[in-house]
Protein backbone atom coordinates (compact mmCIF):
# COMPACT_ATOMS: atom_id res chain seq x y z
CA UNK A 1 0.00 0.00 0.00
CA UNK A 2 1.61 3.38 -1.06
CA UNK A 3 -0.04 5.15 1.73
CA UNK A 4 -0.39 3.89 5.48
CA UNK A 5 -1.87 6.93 6.97
CA UNK A 6 -4.05 9.38 5.56
CA UNK A 7 -5.52 12.26 6.37
CA UNK A 8 -9.17 12.69 4.87
CA UNK A 9 -10.77 16.16 4.17
CA UNK A 10 -14.33 15.99 4.19
CA UNK A 11 -16.89 18.71 2.53
CA UNK A 12 -19.10 19.77 5.19
CA UNK A 13 -21.28 21.28 1.85
CA UNK A 14 -21.41 17.54 0.45
CA UNK A 15 -23.04 15.80 3.68
CA UNK A 16 -26.12 17.59 2.56
CA UNK A 17 -26.83 15.27 -0.11
CA UNK A 18 -30.01 15.98 -1.62
CA UNK A 19 -31.29 18.41 1.09
CA UNK A 20 -30.85 22.20 1.29
CA UNK A 21 -29.36 21.98 4.42
CA UNK A 22 -28.01 19.85 7.70
CA UNK A 23 -27.11 16.32 7.29
CA UNK A 24 -28.30 14.08 4.88
CA UNK A 25 -28.44 10.03 6.88
CA UNK A 26 -28.39 8.46 2.57
CA UNK A 27 -24.52 10.90 2.15
CA UNK A 28 -23.02 10.42 5.43
CA UNK A 29 -23.67 7.08 5.96
CA UNK A 30 -22.40 5.92 2.30
CA UNK A 31 -19.33 7.70 3.41
CA UNK A 32 -18.94 5.96 6.74
CA UNK A 33 -19.09 2.76 4.74
CA UNK A 34 -16.55 3.83 2.46
CA UNK A 35 -14.25 4.80 5.16
CA UNK A 36 -14.78 1.10 6.25
CA UNK A 37 -14.11 -0.64 3.05
CA UNK A 38 -10.27 1.66 3.22
CA UNK A 39 -10.38 0.64 6.91
CA UNK A 40 -9.87 -2.98 6.01
CA UNK A 41 -7.23 -2.19 4.08
CA UNK A 42 -5.20 -1.59 7.18
CA UNK A 43 -4.80 2.21 6.28
CA UNK A 44 -4.61 4.49 9.31
CA UNK A 45 -7.53 6.91 9.12
CA UNK A 46 -8.08 10.86 10.54
CA UNK A 47 -10.42 12.37 9.45
CA UNK A 48 -11.37 16.87 9.54
CA UNK A 49 -15.02 17.54 8.03
CA UNK A 50 -16.12 20.82 7.31
CA UNK A 51 -18.92 22.61 8.65
CA UNK A 52 -20.79 24.57 5.29
CA UNK A 53 -23.41 22.43 5.62
CA UNK A 54 -25.12 24.08 8.92
CA UNK A 55 -22.96 27.97 9.00
CA UNK A 56 -20.33 29.58 7.10
CA UNK A 57 -18.15 32.12 8.86
CA UNK A 58 -17.35 34.00 5.71
CA UNK A 59 -21.05 34.57 4.74
CA UNK A 60 -21.51 36.01 8.38
CA UNK A 61 -19.57 38.53 7.87
CA UNK A 62 -21.66 39.77 4.94
CA UNK A 63 -24.28 39.56 6.78
CA UNK A 64 -22.85 42.15 9.71
CA UNK A 65 -21.57 39.49 12.09
CA UNK A 66 -17.92 40.03 13.18
CA UNK A 67 -15.77 37.33 11.17
CA UNK A 68 -14.01 36.20 14.54
CA UNK A 69 -17.29 35.41 16.01
CA UNK A 70 -18.62 34.07 12.82
CA UNK A 71 -15.60 31.51 12.92
CA UNK A 72 -16.24 30.66 16.29
CA UNK A 73 -19.56 29.01 15.13
CA UNK A 74 -18.19 27.59 11.83
CA UNK A 75 -15.73 25.44 14.35
CA UNK A 76 -18.79 24.46 16.40
CA UNK A 77 -20.63 23.32 13.00
CA UNK A 78 -17.60 20.97 12.40
CA UNK A 79 -18.42 19.37 15.75
CA UNK A 80 -21.58 18.80 15.43
CA UNK A 81 -20.47 16.97 11.41
CA UNK A 82 -18.21 15.41 13.58
CA UNK A 83 -20.20 13.48 15.77
CA UNK A 84 -22.63 13.10 13.02
CA UNK A 85 -19.90 11.23 11.52
CA UNK A 86 -18.47 9.52 14.65
CA UNK A 87 -21.94 8.34 15.01
CA UNK A 88 -22.42 6.99 10.94
CA UNK A 89 -18.96 5.20 11.78
CA UNK A 90 -19.34 3.49 14.66
CA UNK A 91 -23.23 2.37 13.60
CA UNK A 92 -20.81 0.54 10.36
CA UNK A 93 -18.30 -0.93 13.27
CA UNK A 94 -15.98 0.99 12.86
CA UNK A 95 -13.97 2.50 16.10
CA UNK A 96 -13.42 6.04 16.42
CA UNK A 97 -11.83 9.02 18.93
CA UNK A 98 -12.74 12.64 18.64
CA UNK A 99 -10.84 14.91 19.53
CA UNK A 100 -11.62 19.17 19.29
CA UNK A 101 -9.54 21.85 18.68
CA UNK A 102 -11.48 23.38 21.27
CA UNK A 103 -12.29 22.20 24.88
CA UNK A 104 -15.51 20.60 25.12
CA UNK A 105 -14.59 18.06 27.41
CA UNK A 106 -18.27 16.60 27.94
CA UNK A 107 -18.26 15.49 24.27
CA UNK A 108 -14.82 14.61 23.05
CA UNK A 109 -11.50 14.18 23.96
CA UNK A 110 -9.07 17.33 23.63
CA UNK A 111 -6.77 17.48 21.17
CA UNK A 112 -3.58 16.05 21.78
CA UNK A 113 -1.27 15.08 19.07
CA UNK A 114 0.59 11.86 21.05
CA UNK A 115 -3.22 10.56 22.24
CA UNK A 116 -3.96 11.36 18.15
CA UNK A 117 -1.34 9.27 16.62
CA UNK A 118 -1.67 6.43 19.44
CA UNK A 119 -5.66 5.97 18.35
CA UNK A 120 -4.26 5.46 14.81
CA UNK A 121 -1.58 2.90 15.70
CA UNK A 122 -4.12 1.25 17.30
CA UNK A 123 -6.70 1.15 14.08
CA UNK A 124 -8.99 3.95 15.84
CA UNK A 125 -10.25 6.28 12.81
CA UNK A 126 -9.35 9.62 14.93
CA UNK A 127 -11.55 12.73 13.90
CA UNK A 128 -10.33 16.26 14.34
CA UNK A 129 -13.20 18.52 15.43
CA UNK A 130 -13.44 22.20 15.61
CA UNK A 131 -10.79 23.27 13.22
CA UNK A 132 -7.71 24.76 14.83
CA UNK A 133 -9.51 26.11 17.11
CA UNK A 134 -8.74 29.71 15.69
CA UNK A 135 -10.72 32.40 13.87
CA UNK A 136 -8.94 32.97 10.04
CA UNK A 137 -8.08 29.77 9.51
CA UNK A 138 -10.83 26.97 6.78
CA UNK A 139 -11.11 23.44 7.57
CA UNK A 140 -8.49 22.71 4.70
CA UNK A 141 -6.27 24.53 6.86
CA UNK A 142 -6.77 22.05 10.06
CA UNK A 143 -6.43 19.12 7.51
CA UNK A 144 -3.31 19.63 6.48
CA UNK A 145 -2.12 21.18 9.93
CA UNK A 146 -2.96 18.03 11.14
CA UNK A 147 -1.49 15.83 8.68
CA UNK A 148 1.22 17.49 9.23
CA UNK A 149 1.25 16.69 12.92
CA UNK A 150 0.23 13.10 12.63
CA UNK A 151 2.88 12.55 9.49
CA UNK A 152 0.33 11.73 7.09
CA UNK A 153 1.26 10.73 3.67
CA UNK A 154 -1.04 12.46 2.19
CA UNK A 155 -4.09 14.76 1.90
CA UNK A 156 -6.91 13.30 -0.08
CA UNK A 157 -9.80 16.17 -0.37
CA UNK A 158 -12.70 14.64 -1.28
CA UNK A 159 -14.99 16.77 -3.12
CA UNK A 160 -17.85 17.04 -5.66
CA UNK A 161 -15.65 17.41 -8.41
CA UNK A 162 -13.38 14.38 -10.08
CA UNK A 163 -10.43 16.35 -9.60
CA UNK A 164 -8.28 19.77 -11.11
CA UNK A 165 -9.11 20.88 -14.42
CA UNK A 166 -7.34 23.24 -16.65
CA UNK A 167 -10.85 25.32 -16.92
CA UNK A 168 -14.18 25.30 -15.25
CA UNK A 169 -15.20 22.05 -16.93
CA UNK A 170 -19.13 23.20 -16.94
CA UNK A 171 -18.00 26.59 -18.49
CA UNK A 172 -15.39 24.71 -20.13
CA UNK A 173 -15.89 22.00 -23.06
CA UNK A 174 -12.15 21.69 -23.32
CA UNK A 175 -11.05 21.64 -20.31
CA UNK A 176 -9.14 18.60 -19.24
CA UNK A 177 -8.03 17.11 -15.81
CA UNK A 178 -4.51 16.81 -14.53
CA UNK A 179 -3.54 13.53 -13.14
CA UNK A 180 -0.53 15.27 -11.44
CA UNK A 181 0.31 19.28 -10.92
CA UNK A 182 2.66 20.40 -8.73
CA UNK A 183 2.00 23.07 -6.23
CA UNK A 184 4.39 25.68 -8.36
CA UNK A 185 1.52 24.84 -11.39
CA UNK A 186 -1.25 25.06 -9.62
CA UNK A 187 0.05 28.33 -8.35
CA UNK A 188 0.66 30.22 -11.82
CA UNK A 189 -1.75 29.16 -13.35
CA UNK A 190 -4.04 30.21 -10.42
CA UNK A 191 -6.21 26.89 -9.85
CA UNK A 192 -8.01 26.84 -6.86
CA UNK A 193 -7.09 23.52 -4.77
CA UNK A 194 -6.91 24.72 -1.53
CA UNK A 195 -7.01 28.49 0.14
CA UNK A 196 -3.39 29.53 0.31
CA UNK A 197 -2.94 29.33 4.16
CA UNK A 198 -3.70 25.40 3.89
CA UNK A 199 -2.06 25.02 0.39
CA UNK A 200 1.74 26.11 1.58
CA UNK A 201 1.45 24.42 4.83
CA UNK A 202 1.31 21.47 2.25
CA UNK A 203 3.68 22.56 -0.25
CA UNK A 204 6.58 23.86 2.53
CA UNK A 205 6.57 20.61 4.35
CA UNK A 206 6.35 18.24 1.26
CA UNK A 207 2.59 16.95 1.91
CA UNK A 208 0.95 15.71 -1.56
CA UNK A 209 -2.83 16.60 -1.78
CA UNK A 210 -5.19 14.13 -3.84
CA UNK A 211 -8.71 16.49 -4.93
CA UNK A 212 -11.33 13.94 -5.76
CA UNK A 213 -14.59 13.10 -5.82
CA UNK A 214 -15.81 11.77 -2.54
CA UNK A 215 -19.75 11.74 -3.90
CA UNK A 216 -18.95 8.80 -6.36
CA UNK A 217 -19.05 5.43 -3.58
CA UNK A 218 -16.08 3.35 -4.99
CA UNK A 219 -13.88 6.02 -5.65
CA UNK A 220 -12.16 6.26 -2.14
CA UNK A 221 -11.36 2.61 -2.68
CA UNK A 222 -10.07 2.55 -6.07
CA UNK A 223 -7.45 5.31 -4.93
CA UNK A 224 -5.54 3.85 -2.40
CA UNK A 225 -5.42 0.80 -4.55
CA UNK A 226 -3.25 2.69 -6.75
CA UNK A 227 -5.97 3.46 -9.78
CA UNK A 228 -5.90 6.57 -11.40
CA UNK A 229 -8.83 8.79 -9.41
CA UNK A 230 -8.45 12.54 -8.68
CA UNK A 231 -5.37 15.42 -9.27
CA UNK A 232 -2.15 14.40 -7.44
CA UNK A 233 -0.92 18.00 -6.42
CA UNK A 234 2.85 17.32 -5.38
CA UNK A 235 6.10 19.37 -5.17
P1 LIG B 1 -6.17 3.94 25.30
O1 LIG B 1 -6.77 3.22 26.45
O2 LIG B 1 -5.09 4.88 25.64
O3 LIG B 1 -5.81 3.03 24.19
O4 LIG B 1 -7.27 4.88 24.62
P2 LIG B 1 -8.77 5.07 24.96
O5 LIG B 1 -9.23 6.21 24.12
O6 LIG B 1 -9.56 3.83 24.85
O7 LIG B 1 -8.69 5.45 26.48
P3 LIG B 1 -9.41 6.49 27.34
O8 LIG B 1 -9.63 5.80 28.62
O9 LIG B 1 -8.69 7.76 27.27
O10 LIG B 1 -10.81 6.73 26.62
C1 LIG B 1 -11.95 5.90 26.78
C2 LIG B 1 -13.12 6.59 26.10
O11 LIG B 1 -13.33 7.87 26.69
C3 LIG B 1 -12.90 6.86 24.61
O12 LIG B 1 -14.13 6.72 23.92
C4 LIG B 1 -12.45 8.30 24.57
O13 LIG B 1 -12.79 8.95 23.34
C5 LIG B 1 -13.24 8.88 25.72
N1 LIG B 1 -12.53 10.02 26.29
C6 LIG B 1 -11.24 10.11 26.69
N2 LIG B 1 -10.96 11.36 27.14
C7 LIG B 1 -12.10 12.08 27.01
C8 LIG B 1 -12.46 13.44 27.29
O14 LIG B 1 -11.68 14.28 27.75
N3 LIG B 1 -13.74 13.80 27.01
C9 LIG B 1 -14.63 12.93 26.48
N4 LIG B 1 -15.86 13.35 26.24
N5 LIG B 1 -14.34 11.65 26.23
C10 LIG B 1 -13.09 11.23 26.49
Amino acid sequence: MKYKRILLKLSGESLMGEKQFGIDNKRINSYARQIKEIKALGIEIAIVIGGGNIFRGVQAEEGGMDRTHGDYMGMLATMINSMALQSALESNGVMTRLQSAIEMKEIAEPFVRRKAVRHLEKGRVVIFGAGTGNPFFTTDSAASLRAIEINADVILKGTRVDGIYTADPEKDKNATKYDHITFDSVYSKGLNVMDLTAFTLCKENNLPIIVFNMDTPGNLLKLLKGEKIGTLVSN
